[in-house]
Order: structure tokens, then sequence, then C-alpha cells
């Protein structure tokens, strides 16, 4: 569905952001990007949308190289992918539904396009989104009376109005408690899962890489020094990504909550027996 063949990213300032990255995401997979600091995930995220060109390379979305296209054609597949961001860029004083309604503009000039009415579909699926994350009763609030991770579930509705078939989603929970998270974390990969989705989620947090990605790659450098299953991140796998560390902390502490989590799941299904 989804493939970078050789993706080159050289800065102006001459950061060479991304080495030659070849990767290839099936329909459907929720891949977990993780990496130190300045390892080229948000460009590489970005260079897949073109928010960021690439210097070299290709980006195959279905076969159609977005690398290479002109503007017109590129508008039209960027609404294949949805993106959701680390700080929300929500429009602080539009509503939870104007914001969602905005998802539907692509990316085109917001305040261009802002005068336009909406047809009444395109409502009623923003209302079936705001209800599906939780958000209903706050369609009328403003984006800027919201927390933190009821506006994060305002970025993801809006990412899904378009209905993409792929998401990129960059350091969704880096402003978000542990718990909040890991909310925000499941209703992505639960919309991944019922939609067909496929997913690219940069994340620091390695335990929720490993908890919610379905594969994991280690970025380092610009390039890949990783790909596999989560339980695969072994801790000389970890300092490989991120150097020497000390890393049996983090998982032992993976492998309790998955000890957590299924006992968790015995229980409910214990009581329902
Ligand atoms: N706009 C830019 N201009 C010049 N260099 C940039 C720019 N954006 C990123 N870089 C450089 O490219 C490299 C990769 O940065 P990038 O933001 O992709 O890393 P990252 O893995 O997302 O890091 P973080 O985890 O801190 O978000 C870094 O060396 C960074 O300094
Ligand atoms: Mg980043």
């Amino acid at each position: 569905m989804l493939r970078l063949e050789n993706l080159v990213k050289r800065y102006k300032t001459g950061d060479q952001a991304l080495k030659g990255v070849n990767l290839e995401i099936p329909k459907g997979q929720v891949l977990a990007l993780i990496g130190p600091s300045g390892a080229g995930k948000s460009t590489l995220i970005r260079c897949i949308n073109r928010l960021v060109e690439p210097t070299a390379g290709a980006v195959y979305l279905n076969d159609v190289n977005v690398a290479a296209v002109g503007a017109g054609e590129l508008r039209r597949l960027r609404r294949r992918m949805g993106m959701i961001f680390q700080e929300y860029a929500l429009v602080e004083r539009l509503t939870v539904m104007e914001n969602v309604l905005s998802g539907r503009l692509g990316y085109v000039g917001f305040w261009r396009s802002w005068f336009r009415k909406f047809p009444p579909d395109d409502v009623a699926e923003a209302f079936r989104l705001l209800d599906r994350v939780g958000l209903m009763h706050m369609a009328d609030k403003r984006a800027d009376e919201l927390s933190g991770g009821q506006r994060q579930r305002v970025g993801i509705a809006r990412a899904l109005i378009q209905n993409p078939e792929l998401l990129l989603v960059d350091e969704p929970t880096a402003s978000l408690d542990p718990k909040t998270s890991r909310q925000i974390m499941r209703l992505v990969c639960e919309l991944c899962t019922e939609r067909g989705l496929a997913a690219i989620i940069n994340i620091h947090d390695v335990m929720l890489a490993q908890m919610f990605g379905q594969r994991i790659v280690g970025l380092q450098l610009g390039e890949i020094v990783y790909d596999g299953p989560p339980n695969g991140l072994t801790s000389d796998v970890l300092t490989t990504i991120y150097g020497e560390e000390d890393w049996e902390a983090t998982i032992d502490k993976v492998e309790e909550e998955e000890e957590e989590e299924t006992t968790t799941a015995e229980a409910v299904l214990g009581a329902d027996r």
C-alpha cells in the first residue's frame, strides 16, 4: 500500500535527515516508528505527504509516486493520508465540530475555504466520528476549552473525516499523561482495525510502541536499524537504536504490563462466564 524507495532528505542546512530509507507497509498495518531525538522520524512522516519535500527517492502510495506528482494530484493524494499531530493543530477559536469539518478541506488553505458551506453528509459524518471518539456532547465547545486528551480526539476525528487509507501520526501522546496516552493510542489502533487503515505512528515511549504497534521500526541518524516484531526489542536492539543505557527496567516493565493486561482480560472473561 505504501512503499518508500531510497528516500533521502537533506535540509538546506546540510543536515542529512534521511539517508536512503526503504520501507514497505501493507494495508491495515500499524507501524510504530521509534528512535532518538533527531533520528529523522518527523522528517520521514512529513516526506510521505510532502509537508517536507524529499531530496531524492520515491514514495509510492498504491503505486503512484507521491514524490513525483504535480500540485493538483498531490492535493488529491493527500486526502488519502490523514495526519495527527503532537500539538493537535486545532483552530482554537472554532468549535469542535468546525475543527472536525475542517478536515474535509484537505490541505487547502483554511481561510480560503472557510466560507464554503459544508454538505449535510459531511456534517452527519462529523457527528458520527465525534460519537465514535467520545465527544458527541462537546460538538459546540470551542477547541480552547478542551483538555489535551479531548483535543487529540478532535485531531483524530479531523484526520478520519476525509476517509483516508493511511494515517501519519507524529508523537500523538507527547503532551498527555500516561493514562490518557494509552487511551489515545488504543483509540487510534481500534480505528485502524475498524477501517482497515495503515498507520505510521512516531512515538518516543518504547512501552507504548510495543503495546500498540504490530511492527516496530527503529530509526537512527536517518537509517533503519531495526524492523521487526514488538517482542524483538531486546536490550541489545534498544542499545543499537538509542545508544548504551540500562534497558532491563524498560523491558521488564513491558513484560509486567503484558501480564497485567492478560490478567485483566481473563478476569473479564471469567466474569462473563
Ligand atoms: N526544517 C529543518 N531544517 C533543517 N534541519 C532540520 C529541519 N527539520 C529537521 N532537521 C534536522 O533533521 C534531523 C531529523 O530531524 P527530525 O525532526 O526528523 O527528527 P525526529 O526523529 O522527529 O526528532 P524528535 O524525536 O526530536 O522529534 C535533525 O538533525 C534535525 O536537526
Ligand atoms: Mg519529531
